[in-house]
């Protein structure tokens, strides 16, 4: 059966348990997260929380999807133990809680486009750890750079959590699932699937021995020429630093952002030598 919870009681604490956080609106991806959490074979947890202090945008907070009743049918119908909706006030009580700060990477691509973003990602990740007591976590690889600096908060703050990378959920077109995806229309959905096969040729073009930037230069190339896309950024990164010191590196990352009719999509691909 599965409880809908407010607080995190000392029981669930010293339960051995895993961790989703999510800010709701839950697709296939989600589940996807929570097929792993459940083979842990540990308690799930499932938060549901639209966490404000992570959107440097008002707008961008006020219209993120939400959907708690159709969100707790799909995890009523996983079996989760327990879905967590916190108050606000019980995440952020006054004073009492560390606000985090991500550091150099946190200002990079997502960060530079989105300032704060990474603090306000980072800060309710360690309180839900914090006020959870988890043993593992799982956060999907869609959000490379949030899975990066996540894992890096980890080792920083030396929390004993296993963290579960799952790989990103896609569309039968190649789109990587994400809640933002409800708000696009059928002519949208058709433009982003363009975002995933740009993101291919690239790396094919990387492994068939092609030049790193060169392979890149035409990447951006196709996204410019491609009038429904506006591009933010594409860049490859040695995913162990998230810098852009890739020539030692066989580990690379190709990361996308980009606008399609107004709405924000993030996308990445991994590249191994
Ligand atoms: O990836 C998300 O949905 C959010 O950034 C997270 C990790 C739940 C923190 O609010």
């Amino acid at each position: 059966m599965t409880l809908i919870i407010k607080e995190i009681d000392n029981k669930i604490r010293q339960e051995h348990s895993v961790i989703v956080p999510t800010m709701g609106s839950l697709h296939d991806g989600h589940k996807s997260l929570i097929e792993f959490a459940k083979k842990t074979n540990k308690k799930v947890i499932v938060s549901i929380f639209v966490n404000e202090k992570q959107f440097n945008d008002q707008n961008d907070f006020k219209n993120y999807p939400r959907n708690e009743q159709k969100d707790l049918e799909i995890l009523s119908d996983l079996e989760v133990d327990y879905v967590f909706l916190p108050e606000n006030d019980y995440i952020y009580p006054f004073n009492e809680f560390e606000n985090i700060t991500s550091g150099i990477v946190g200002s990079t691509y997502e960060g530079h486009f989105r300032p704060g973003h990474f603090d306000g990602v980072l800060t309710v990740v360690k309180r839900l750890f914090d006020l959870v007591n988890p043993d593992v976590a799982v956060f999907g690889k869609k959000d490379a750079q949030q899975l990066f600096l996540i894992k890096n908060m980890i080792q920083n703050y030396k929390m004993n959590i296993e963290i579960i990378e799952a790989p990103t959920v896609r569309s039968s077109s190649g789109l990587a699932l994400s809640s933002r995806n409800n708000l696009l229309d059928d002519n949208s959905l058709e433009i982003a699937s363009s975002i995933n096969k740009i993101l291919k040729l690239v790396s094919e073009n990387i492994k068939s021995g092609k030049e790193i930037l060169q392979s890149l230069n035409i990447g951006i190339q196709e996204f410019e020429n491609n009038n429904h896309i506006e591009l933010e950024y594409l860049d490859i990164v040695n995913s162990q630093n998230f810098s852009n010191d890739i020539q030692s590196s066989s580990n690379l990352l190709l990361i996308f952002a980009g606008y399609i009719n107004g709405l924000r999509l993030i996308d990445n691909l991994e590249i191994l030598l």
